[in-house]
């Protein structure tokens, strides 16, 4: 498994949006190949999810033809399947690899199939972006003849305001999510950004650096303040530019494998993450301007499924959780919905994690809060939020984070004896959950 990492892109006006995807999808196919001593040669199937900034009709099918992979592979089909669950797709994506390869079997069946996703968001321009994000919502809205008003842009943060005000008022007094514990997630996964070399905060934060010339190399974590993300200017009501997932450039590669092929080719060696369960949900695609009870239950319903499948798991046989964050109600949610607090209890735990930190900072011993495995178990890279979100992309890098937690190669940011590892992806506003339980095999 690789991360091909994100980058901010940029450039002059008139020369962005034209990042290819197929050069992003060919590096991270061949090094997650190469680091499971695979060829190309050896894939029975790509499934692909959809890119916004190069939209590609049939994403699996181009980008394996644009990569040649059909020539190099004569002998043996490829079968190439696009799934657009939004940004939940990653994690559709595993479900259905893991799918194809146990539905195969012997000799007509697959053995080896690689999840890809690629896009180039953060090399559009903000107008180029939102033109293209905003789209389908208002064809939507004219669709149904709503009013004007039922989708204004920009669309996505907008139909997540809808439900975060929900939220905000329906809580009841004792445990009501506050304006602040919604800021707090920022803090808390900007901290962890901070630990992760390839977050866009901490590129941004070395290139800051580089440019004042500085020499110091600080070992303790940089993080946003609450004063900061409190002065971080409105995008909609309730939701500031930093509490927005952060536009990037990015690609990742899974490669999966079934027991045979590992074992054949002397693969196979205790700690590898395997797939053990799964569970997927819909909801509708946005918001009605009105929501008058909890009609998004879609992460619930695949955590529950998740757990279930994997052999009447809980939350408690789970040390990792990578959790989708586009916005901070949609972590808020998760974190009720995998069961880490009851149902109206995640603004409440949000805060008590961020005051943990607050407290370590003034006391000098971060080091010894990271080593507890009740401290904000949660997206250690950083999140959408803060590592950075390339489109359908984000669930990749909970997927390849689990995986360096499960395998103890998330330096500086290890939780101790991972063994299970849960990953949720979340596409459109709300509208699709998609959750994958890992273990370690033994
Ligand atoms: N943290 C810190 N800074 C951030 C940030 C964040 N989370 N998000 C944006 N910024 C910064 C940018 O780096 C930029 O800084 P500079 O001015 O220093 O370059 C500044 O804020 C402005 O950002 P944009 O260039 O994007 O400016 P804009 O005004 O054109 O747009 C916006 C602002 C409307 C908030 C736009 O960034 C946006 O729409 N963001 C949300 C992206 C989004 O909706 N992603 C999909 C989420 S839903 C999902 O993931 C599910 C799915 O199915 C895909």
């Amino acid at each position: 498994m690789v991360r091909e990492g994100v980058k901010e892109g940029g450039g002059e006006e008139e020369e962005r949006g034209n990042v290819s995807t197929t050069a992003m999808i060919g590096d991270v196919l061949k090094s997650g190949l190469d680091q499971a001593g695979l060829t190309v040669v050896d894939l029975d199937g790509i499934v692909a999810v959809p890119s916004l900034s190069g939209n590609h009709f049939m994403e699996a099918h181009y980008q394996a033809t644009a990569l040649g992979l059909f020539e190099q592979k004569q002998d043996k089909p490829l079968h190439c399947h696009t799934l657009d669950t939004g940004g939940a797709g990653p994690v559709s994506a595993l479900l259905h690899g893991e799918q194809m390869i146990s539905s195969g079997n012997s000799s007509s069946g697959m053995d080896v199939v690689a999840v890809i996703a690629a896009d180039a968001v953060g090399s559009m321009t903000g107008k180029q972006f939102l033109n293209k994000a905003d789209d389908v919502f208002f064809k939507l809205r004219d669709e149904l003849k709503l009013p004007k008003d039922y989708v204004i842009c920009p669309a996505i943060p907008h139909g997540y305001d809808r439900i975060t005000e929900h939220q905000l008022l329906s809580s009841s007094s004792s445990s009501a999510l506050t304006r602040d514990q919604l800021r707090m997630t920022v803090c808390l996964e900007s901290f962890h950004a901070g630990l992760h070399p390839e977050s866009l905060q901490s590129q941004k934060a070395a290139s800051t650096a580089n440019s004042k010339q500085s020499s110091s190399s600080s070992s303790s974590a940089s993080y946003a303040t609450l004063s900061e993300v409190r002065a971080s200017p409105l995008v909609t009501n309730n939701i500031s530019q930093m509490e927005c997932a952060r536009r990037a450039d990015g690609a990742a590669c899974l490669i999966l494998a079934s027991n045979q092929v590992l074992q054949e080719r002397n693969l196979w060696k205790a700690g590898i993450p395997v797939v053990i369960g799964g569970g997927q949900a819909s909801g509708p695609l946005y918001p009605p301007q009105n929501i008058t009870d909890y009609t998004y239950m879609s992460c619930k319903q695949a955590m529950d499924q998740a757990y279930a499948s994997a052999g009447d798991l809980s939350v408690n046989d789970i040390q990792y959780f990578g959790l989708y964050d586009c916005f901070p109600i949609c972590l808020i949610r998760a974190i009720e919905s995998c069961g880490l607090v009851d149902d109206g209890g995640g603004g409440e735990y949000v805060q008590k994690q961020y005051e943990r930190l607050l407290v370590a900072i003034e006391n000098g011993t971060v080091e010894t809060l990271l080593t507890d495995p009740t401290f904000f178990p949660i997206n250690t890279h950083g999140g959408l939020l803060c590592y950075g979100a390339p489109w359908e992309v984000p669930a990749m890098f909970n997927i390849v984070e689990a995986v360096d937690q499960l395998q103890g190669q998330s330096q500086g940011r290890v939780i101790d004896n991972c063994q299970r590892a849960l990953v949720y992806g979340n596409g459109g506003v709300l509208s699709a959950s998609a959750v994958a339980i890992l273990e370690m095999s033994r």
